[in-house]
């Protein structure tokens, strides 16, 4: 029998995040030695049927019909927000009140005003918080982190982001929540812009200090959704407005001297999830592509990139898994933000990202919206 403390969670949302986050928490105990043993104790959702369905299909103890009780329950210590961003602020504000750890899907929030009450909360609370970009958990990517601190590419002075989906293309696509700004906040820009502007500043230890952007809504209006909310999503006769971007590109100055550009879309035909990472240095390179996200790709300059396949165990979080060669996916990013946070629960540390750094990114994408809004002017990220 173990002798680790049992730690009770409970998760809001049981769609896409809610069923990554589900395996996350199902397989962390499994594979990393941890000061607490997980226990899926409520998921909370809004229709009983459906939540007690997938509670069955994932593992959850229990459930909710209203993410209200779940916060105050007991047997509830952690409480993970898997919400479209427009509840985001709501239940973490309440869950740290009531002392429960939050973890919380990106983009923090839809708003920086909303974004700023989540830190200050935060700040005042027992618990402890997290924002849940992932993306800093692909091995590669703290690999990269990790060249960039031992000075392997010297002094950095590109950063060439991008995140190119293409699922929306197809202007018949109903209008999904993603496509509403009172429910996401902003379009491609907060979805997965978010992501390449703090592995950005994650890879470089640099922050985002001012911006000049373009945003572009390609098709105004769609069919209305009917049943899924999901990729899945299908269209009625009826149409709606379309009221976020569907593509945003900015390019910025970083703190450490860096140039940066930036580039969000869902209309690059036949990219799926490529977010793309490239640094230029003084004395070399690195490259990366979640579309093969095993590799990262290091230059000296000279030959051109060598490619390193990271999954040897001395690579950030990849002696836990497999043998070398044999490769981590999508999943696996999750479990890793489980493991740090639960990590960082037992020994009451500050988890990364903090809702701190999950402030700092909504600042950057609400200087791209004034910047966009203000004919690209260079705009600074307000502190
Ligand atoms: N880290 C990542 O890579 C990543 C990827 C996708 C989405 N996200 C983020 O995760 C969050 C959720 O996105 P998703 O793709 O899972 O969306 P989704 O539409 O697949 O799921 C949303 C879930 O929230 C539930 N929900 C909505 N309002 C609720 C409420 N008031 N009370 C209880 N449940 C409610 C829905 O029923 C559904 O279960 C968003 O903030 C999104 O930006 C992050």
């Amino acid at each position: 029998m173990s002798d680790r403390t049992t730690i009770g969670v409970g998760m809001v949302g049981y769609a896409f995040m809610g069923r990554v986050h589900s395996q996350a928490w199902r397989s962390v105990g499994a594979f990393f030695d941890l000061p607490l043993a997980p226990r899926m104790a409520v998921l909370a959702g809004r229709s009983k049927e459906r939540t007690e369905a997938a509670a069955a299909q994932l593992g959850w103890a229990d459930v909710e019909t209203d993410w209200r009780e779940l916060v105050k329950r007991d047997d509830v210590q952690i409480v993970d927000i898997c919400t479209p961003g427009d509840s985001h602020a709501e239940i973490a504000i309440a869950a740290l009140q009531a002392g429960k750890h939050v973890i919380c899907e990106k983009p923090l929030a839809n708003t920086v005003a909303e974004a700023e009450a989540m830190v200050a909360a935060a700040a005042a609370a027992q618990g402890r918080s997290m924002v849940a970009f992932n993306y800093r958990r692909v091995p590669a990517i703290a690999l990269a982190r990790r060249f960039v601190e031992e000075g392997r590419i010297g002094e950095i002075r590109h950063v060439r982001a991008q995140y190119l989906q293409d699922w929306i293309v197809d202007p018949e696509f109903p209008l999904v929540w993603r496509l509403q700004k009172d429910k996401a906040g902003s379009g491609a820009l907060g979805d997965i812009g978010a992501h390449i502007v703090d592995a950005a500043q994650f890879i470089t230890g640099q922050n985002v200090l001012g911006v000049s952007a373009l945003t572009e809504t390609f098709i105004k209006e769609r069919p209305l959704a009917t049943e899924s909310a999901g990729l899945g999503a299908t269209g009625s006769a009826a149409r709606g407005e379309v009221t976020v971007d569907d593509a945003a590109l900015f390019i910025g100055r970083m703190s450490g001297g860096a140039v940066a550009s930036f580039e969000a879309t869902r209309f690059a035909n036949g990219r799926k999830n490529a977010m793309r990472i490239e640094l230029n240095g003084s004395l070399g390179s690195l490259a990366f592509d979640f579309e093969a996200m095993n590799e990262l790709w290091f230059s000296t300059g000279g030959g051109g990139f060598e490619r390193i396949l990271v999954t040897e165990p001395d690579h950030p979080y990849v002696g836990a898994w497999w043998p070398p060669g044999h490769g981590l996916g999508y999943e696996h990013t999750f479990t890793h933000e489980i493991k740090d946070f639960l990590e960082a629960v037992a020994t009451g540390a500050d988890p990364s990202p903090s809702f701190a750094d999950g402030l700092r990114v909504q600042r950057v994408l609400e200087a791209v919206e004034r910047s966009a809004a203000d004919g690209s002017r260079y705009t600074n990220v307000e502190d």
